[in-house]
């Protein structure tokens, strides 16, 4: 027998019991005729004594052991003389008469502890022993609740687990695939699904009437701390449903998520449109854990003869609440460099301070005397002690860059706290988004998005311009700022995806090779059905108040989409180039 018990579960109760334990050394202390020990698993960790007085081959054996060595112990709970209150078994320790050592461990190449040592190349070579650290441990455990979780949920509601393939053909979500060649099939790949978009349409067709899946999906896109090559969603469909049905299941889903493995119940889940979210935080993924909401200012502050803002397409700017005081004419010099670096690009950045000795101050107070001010003031509810800081140029950059500002006078102020959480759907974004560049529309969201209702006439017959104004059902559920899910109302019908494909750029014959398959299953009895994926790897990020979904990922890639622990991408052998005929000389001509 390895154990009776783990390492985290002895407490005082147990006293004088006799205990066998297993696990790894994560420190010892030697004080000549004591030796203390910290022994850990995955549920704790439990203090060791070795007395010299009772036994000295024991104490001894027990005295040249390392970190990380296995070992099992037997021995007997008492109570410590020094409590630790930080520790769950801080009130026993176990005086041990029987020492195995089960294996031994090279000192490792950075501390096991939660302030560790280790860079983050390091850790990921070593991950199995960075996964021994209580964060990164932790962090894989809340994981595996919200995936039970999460099932727990869907089941409760009906919806059905079925796997959809990995070996498929191309979607266009918008990234790059990763391709497979076909060892069968000569010169022909499969990609690996960007998401199981058409698969869990189809399913809708079957009759499944509610899908789900936890699914790996996969993107060839670049990487940054919320966007991994491989990643997880959960991933949903449902027949005869309407927008709101949708956003009502899934914010119970949601609800759900966070009333289990948080103990938080979630404010309400406000919706706002696309065009209000961009005009009141210059974002569709606006953090509403804080107002500082855009106030334009084209009324009253053109036309004054400062030329800036009278060739400025919009004036707009941000109420930084009892911000004046805070900000000398150096500390705004610092904040205008900040807005002018080549990631936000704002040419220049106008302030005006409202002091609490009712004074104003302002950049611009040259061009308007303080009674314009004040009506600025006014219109963005600005008290004594408040900064208005300012941006203008052409409409779109300069609300981006103003999110930027309010995003990072957010985190100054400490507006953003990890405990809180906010929920918001943005909802009604446009279908189709023009490029310039490639001379054809986009889908904003995926090309099987309908859209509303009220716009599918226009969508047939309707001009270019038509097209750009034309809405979608489609909606993102955005937590804290984080774009968490995303997901839309399907088109069911033949005709009006045949007319997608056509402003999407597809010749018919591209739409049926690509897409023949669904266009083919909209023509037997496809239901009105819709659906949304929520990224799991960032909804564990969010949940627990952090940037990089890396740390809720076992073995994620780094930021070259390198795993670095098994050394992969990696080149193949000659053999296998062979095989698959990838060598040019084997990849058939036709
Ligand atoms: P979408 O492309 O919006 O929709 O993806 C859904 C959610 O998946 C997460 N996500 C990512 N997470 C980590 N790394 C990535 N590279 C990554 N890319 C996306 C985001 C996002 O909101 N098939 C549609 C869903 C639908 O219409 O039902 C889809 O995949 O949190």
């Amino acid at each position: 027998m390895y154990r009776s018990h783990n390492c985290g579960e002895l407490r005082i109760e147990n006293e004088g019991q006799n205990v066998t334990l297993s696990g790894w050394v994560q420190v010892s202390r030697d004080f000549g005729g004591m030796t203390f020990m910290d022994l850990r698993d995955r549920y704790g960790i439990t203090q060791l004594v070795f007395n010299m007085e009772s036994n000295v081959e024991l104490c001894e054996a027990a005295r040249k052991l390392g970190r990380e060595d296995v070992i099992k112990v037997k021995g007997r709970v008492k109570e410590r003389s020094n409590k630790n209150p930080n520790r769950d078994t801080g009130d026993i320790e176990i005086e041990i008469n029987a020492l195995t050592i089960l294996n031994e461990s090279k000192v490792p190449p950075f501390t096991i502890e939660d302030d560790t040592d280790g860079g983050e190349d390091l850790r990921m070579k070593y991950r199995y022993l960075d996964i021994r650290r209580n964060s990164v441990r932790d962090n894989l455990i809340f994981r595996s609740k919200l995936a039970i979780e999460t099932r727990k949920y869907l089941d409760g509601q009906e919806f059905i687990e079925v796997e959809t393939p990995v070996l498929i053909k191309s979607t266009p979500e918008g990234a790059r695939d990763f391709v497979v060649p076909s060892r069968m099939n000569p010169g022909q790949f499969y990609a690996l699904p960007q998401s199981p978009q058409t698969f869990k349409q189809i399913l809708m067709i079957a009759g499944m009437d509610k899908y789900f899946q936890i699914v790996k999906c996969f993107r060839d896109e670049d990487l940054r701390a919320d966007r991994q090559p491989e990643f997880t969603q959960i991933d949903c469909e449902m027949s005869f449903v309407t927008r709101d049905n949708i956003l009502d299941t899934f914010e119970g889903l949601t609800r759900h998520l966070f009333q289990s493995l948080k103990n938080t119940t979630l404010p309400s889940f406000p919706r706002m449109s696309y065009d209000d979210a961009l005009k009141q935080y210059g974002s569709d993924k606006p953090d509403t854990r804080f107002e500082m909401r855009f106030v334009e200012l084209n009324d009253l502050a053109k036309g004054k003869g400062f030329g800036v803002f009278d060739n400025a397409e919009l004036i707009v700017g941000i109420c930084a609440s009892k911000q004046s005081g805070q900000y000398s004419n150096k500390d705004i010099k610092k904040l205008t460099e900040w807005i002018q670096r080549p990631q936000v690009g704002a040419k220049g950045l106008v302030y005006v301070k409202f002091e609490e000795d009712g004074t104003i101050k302002s950049s611009v107070g040259k061009f308007y005397d303080d009674d314009a001010l004040r009506t600025w003031g006014d219109k963005m509810k600005a008290k004594a002690g408040d900064m208005l800081l300012i941006l203008s140029g052409e409409a779109e950059k300069t609300r981006k860059q103003l999110n930027e500002l309010r995003l990072e006078m957010g985190r100054r102020m400490g507006l953003m706290d990890p405990t809180e959480f906010k929920p918001l759907w943005v909802v009604d974004f446009p279908l189709l988004e023009w490029d310039e560049d490639a001379n054809r529309f986009h889908a904003m969201h995926h090309p099987f998005t309908a859209p509303k209702k009220e716009d599918q006439e226009r969508m047939k017959t309707g001009d270019h311009e038509t097209m750009k104004a034309l809405r979608a059902d489609a909606y993102d559920l955005v937590i804290n700022g984080v774009e968490i899910g995303g997901g839309s109302i399907r088109i069911h019908d033949r005709a009006l995806q045949s007319r997608n494909f056509d402003l999407l750029g597809f010749t018919k014959e591209e739409a049926e090779a690509q897409f023949g398959f669904l266009l083919g299953a909209f023509e037997y009895g496809a239901p009105p059905h819709g659906g949304i994926a929520f990224g799991f790897d960032r909804l564990c990020a969010v949940m627990n108040g952090q940037n990089s979904i890396r740390d809720f990922i076992a073995f994620p890639k780094n930021n070259q989409g390198r795993d670095v622990m098994i050394d992969s991408p990696s080149p193949i052998s000659d053999e296998q180039m062979g095989e698959l005929k990838l060598n040019s000389t084997h990849i058939p001509t036709t």
